[in-house]
């Protein structure tokens, strides 16, 4: 999902996002929005988990274990009697979630819960076969299932631990990890008692989408901002194209300052890839403030992109500059190199850098279908198909594993969700995974919200001034629901 262009940035991203979040503007935010002052910098506990390694099979791997991180927090519990938050982590490093999910902890404050944030298996520090975890055949119990089962039996055995056997558990995620909370409360009804499912696309994933649907909507972004910048961008892949036809490769690494000189179609290719990359992420991440999530945005990066596309002289250089945004956010990028700063991968809205995007990619490969286009019909990009035949053939050749389509969605309701309960499915407008999600409420306890001017679950992220009135709203809905559900719970 892109969700992750953690990588190499990640550990830069998360110590400048650490010192940021330790000032004063934070807590006159909770004092002055809730009206509490606890410590709103909340000390998680690093732990670790000894976790079944096969959770359906029990001769190959026995009864060996791994050790799965999680992050833990009890400073705002009512001991023994208060709920359990706990995240359903995704495709990346767990601490990556816990410092981008402010809204959890705030709720926690005052719902008195305890909070967990699990990591998923084969990401950040819970791999199972440590060096060797992204090897065939080990690479293979990274499933959807092992990891819900994982959760299953984390929350049951902390539980115990603890002395919580009579807090009901409320399960929460953005994203892939929000489709595993969803999951969570569709698999273990018994465990999970209600689930907030931010920025979820349960239904593309499963193959119940529409290939032109993803880059589609990133363009609406854009163009919502201005049609001139749509145009702007168009125009800018046009002069790109017309230079390539030429082979007039000099004028096209000066033009993007190319550590290289590109020498093929294949590198034109990458080049495309990695520009409209740019643009995923920052609709993706278009949030009224700047922030340290999947790397460094600006305040409403849309509205950066554009004045930047719209404001250069020359439409390649303007282009340059806007990918500029997202690659060079430091300003310490001397060169761009086509292989290092984006990977092409069975997510054609990225799977990232570094090993998670390893896992991410073997994902995509087995369960979890992404076969988005843009074509420069319905989308302002250059057209490149990814269907159901080149996700196969990608996949085979890089993992020897050939997807099965229809899984996710027979393993997992696909729409069929009548007879499910207590799931709010939050989506931003502006999040080009909204369309892939639940949109419409599906009974008085399959309740979807609307944030008209979020992105990709802005409503996880902790309470900030420059808030949008949608989002505020929706939070209060949310914490609301929740606080009913864990009351229900308690009563039954
Ligand atoms: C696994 O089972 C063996 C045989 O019963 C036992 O000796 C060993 O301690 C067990 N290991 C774990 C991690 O439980
Ligand atoms: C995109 O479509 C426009 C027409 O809308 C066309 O002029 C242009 O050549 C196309 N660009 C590419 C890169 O295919
Ligand atoms: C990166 O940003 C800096 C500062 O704005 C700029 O001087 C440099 O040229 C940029 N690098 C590239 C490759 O565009
Ligand atoms: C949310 O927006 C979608 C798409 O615009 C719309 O179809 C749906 O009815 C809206 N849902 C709610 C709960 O307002």
């Amino acid at each position: 999902f892109n969700m992750t262009n953690w990588g190499f940035i990640c550990v830069v991203v998360f110590l400048s996002f650490y010192s940021e979040t330790q000032g004063l503007t934070h807590s006159r935010f909770q004092v002055k929005n809730h009206g509490y002052s606890t410590d709103p910098k909340p000390q998680f506990k690093e732990k670790y988990f000894p976790q079944i390694i096969d959770h359906f099979n029990f001769n190959v791997m026995g009864n060996g274990t791994y050790e799965q991180r999680y992050l833990i927090t009890d400073e705002y519990w009512k001991r023994g009697s208060g709920p359990i938050f706990f995240y359903t982590g995704n495709e990346g490093d767990i601490w990556e979630f816990a410092l981008n999910s402010g809204f959890i902890t705030e709720l926690a404050a005052q719902q008195r819960a305890l909070v967990i944030f699990a990591e998923h298996r084969y990401y950040g520090k819970s791999l199972p076969f440590g060096q060797d975890s992204f090897n065939i055949p080990e690479v293979g119990l990274l499933t959807v299932e092992q990891a819900l089962a994982d959760y299953a039996i984390m929350i049951t055995e902390l539980k115990q631990q603890l002395g919580a056997s009579a807090c009901p558990v409320i399960v929460f995620g953005g994203s892939y990890g929000g489709m595993l909370s969803v999951y969570m409360r569709l698999r273990y009804p018994n465990i999970v008692a209600g689930a907030l499912a931010a920025s979820a696309p349960i239904l593309s994933t499963a193959g119940m989408g529409e290939s032109k649907q993803f880059f589609q909507d990133v363009t609406s972004d854009f163009e919502n901002y201005a049609p001139e910048c749509r145009d702007a961008v168009r125009g800018a892949f046009q002069r790109l194209q017309d230079l390539a036809q030429m082979e007039d490769y000099g004028r096209i690494q000066s033009a993007f300052s190319l550590c290289k000189t590109p020498s093929s179609y294949k590198d034109i290719h990458q080049l495309n890839g990695l520009l409209r990359n740019a643009f995923t992420l920052m609709a993706m991440l278009d949030y009224p403030y700047s922030t340290h999530f999947m790397g460094s945005m600006p305040a409403n990066p849309v509205k950066v992109a554009c004045d930047t596309m719209l404001g250069g002289a020359d439409l390649l250089h303007a282009l340059k500059d806007t990918a500029g945004i997202v690659y060079n956010s430091t300003g310490d990028l001397t060169c761009f190199d086509l292989y290092t700063l984006y990977v092409e991968c069975a997510d054609p809205t990225g799977c990232g850098l570094g090993f998670n995007s390893l896992a991410w990619d073997y994902q995509a490969c087995t369960e979890i279908e992404m076969c988005y286009e843009s074509n420069n019909v319905s989308d302002m990009f250059p057209p490149m198909p990814f269907t159901e035949k080149h996700r196969e053939q990608y996949c085979s050749k890089r993992w020897g594993v050939i997807p099965r389509p229809g899984w996710l969605k027979t393993q997992f309701w696909g729409d069929a969700l009548s007879t499910a309960s207590n799931i709010i499915f939050s989506n931003g407008d502006l999040d080009p995974w909204a369309n892939g999600g639940v949109r419409k409420s599906l009974s008085s306890s399959l309740i979807a919200i609307n944030i008209s001017e979020g992105a990709h679950h802005l409503d996880l992220r902790e309470a900030n001034d420059a808030d949008p009135a949608s989002v505020i709203k929706a939070r209060k809905m949310e914490s609301d629901t929740i606080a009913q559900w864990v009351k229900m719970e308690k009563e039954r």
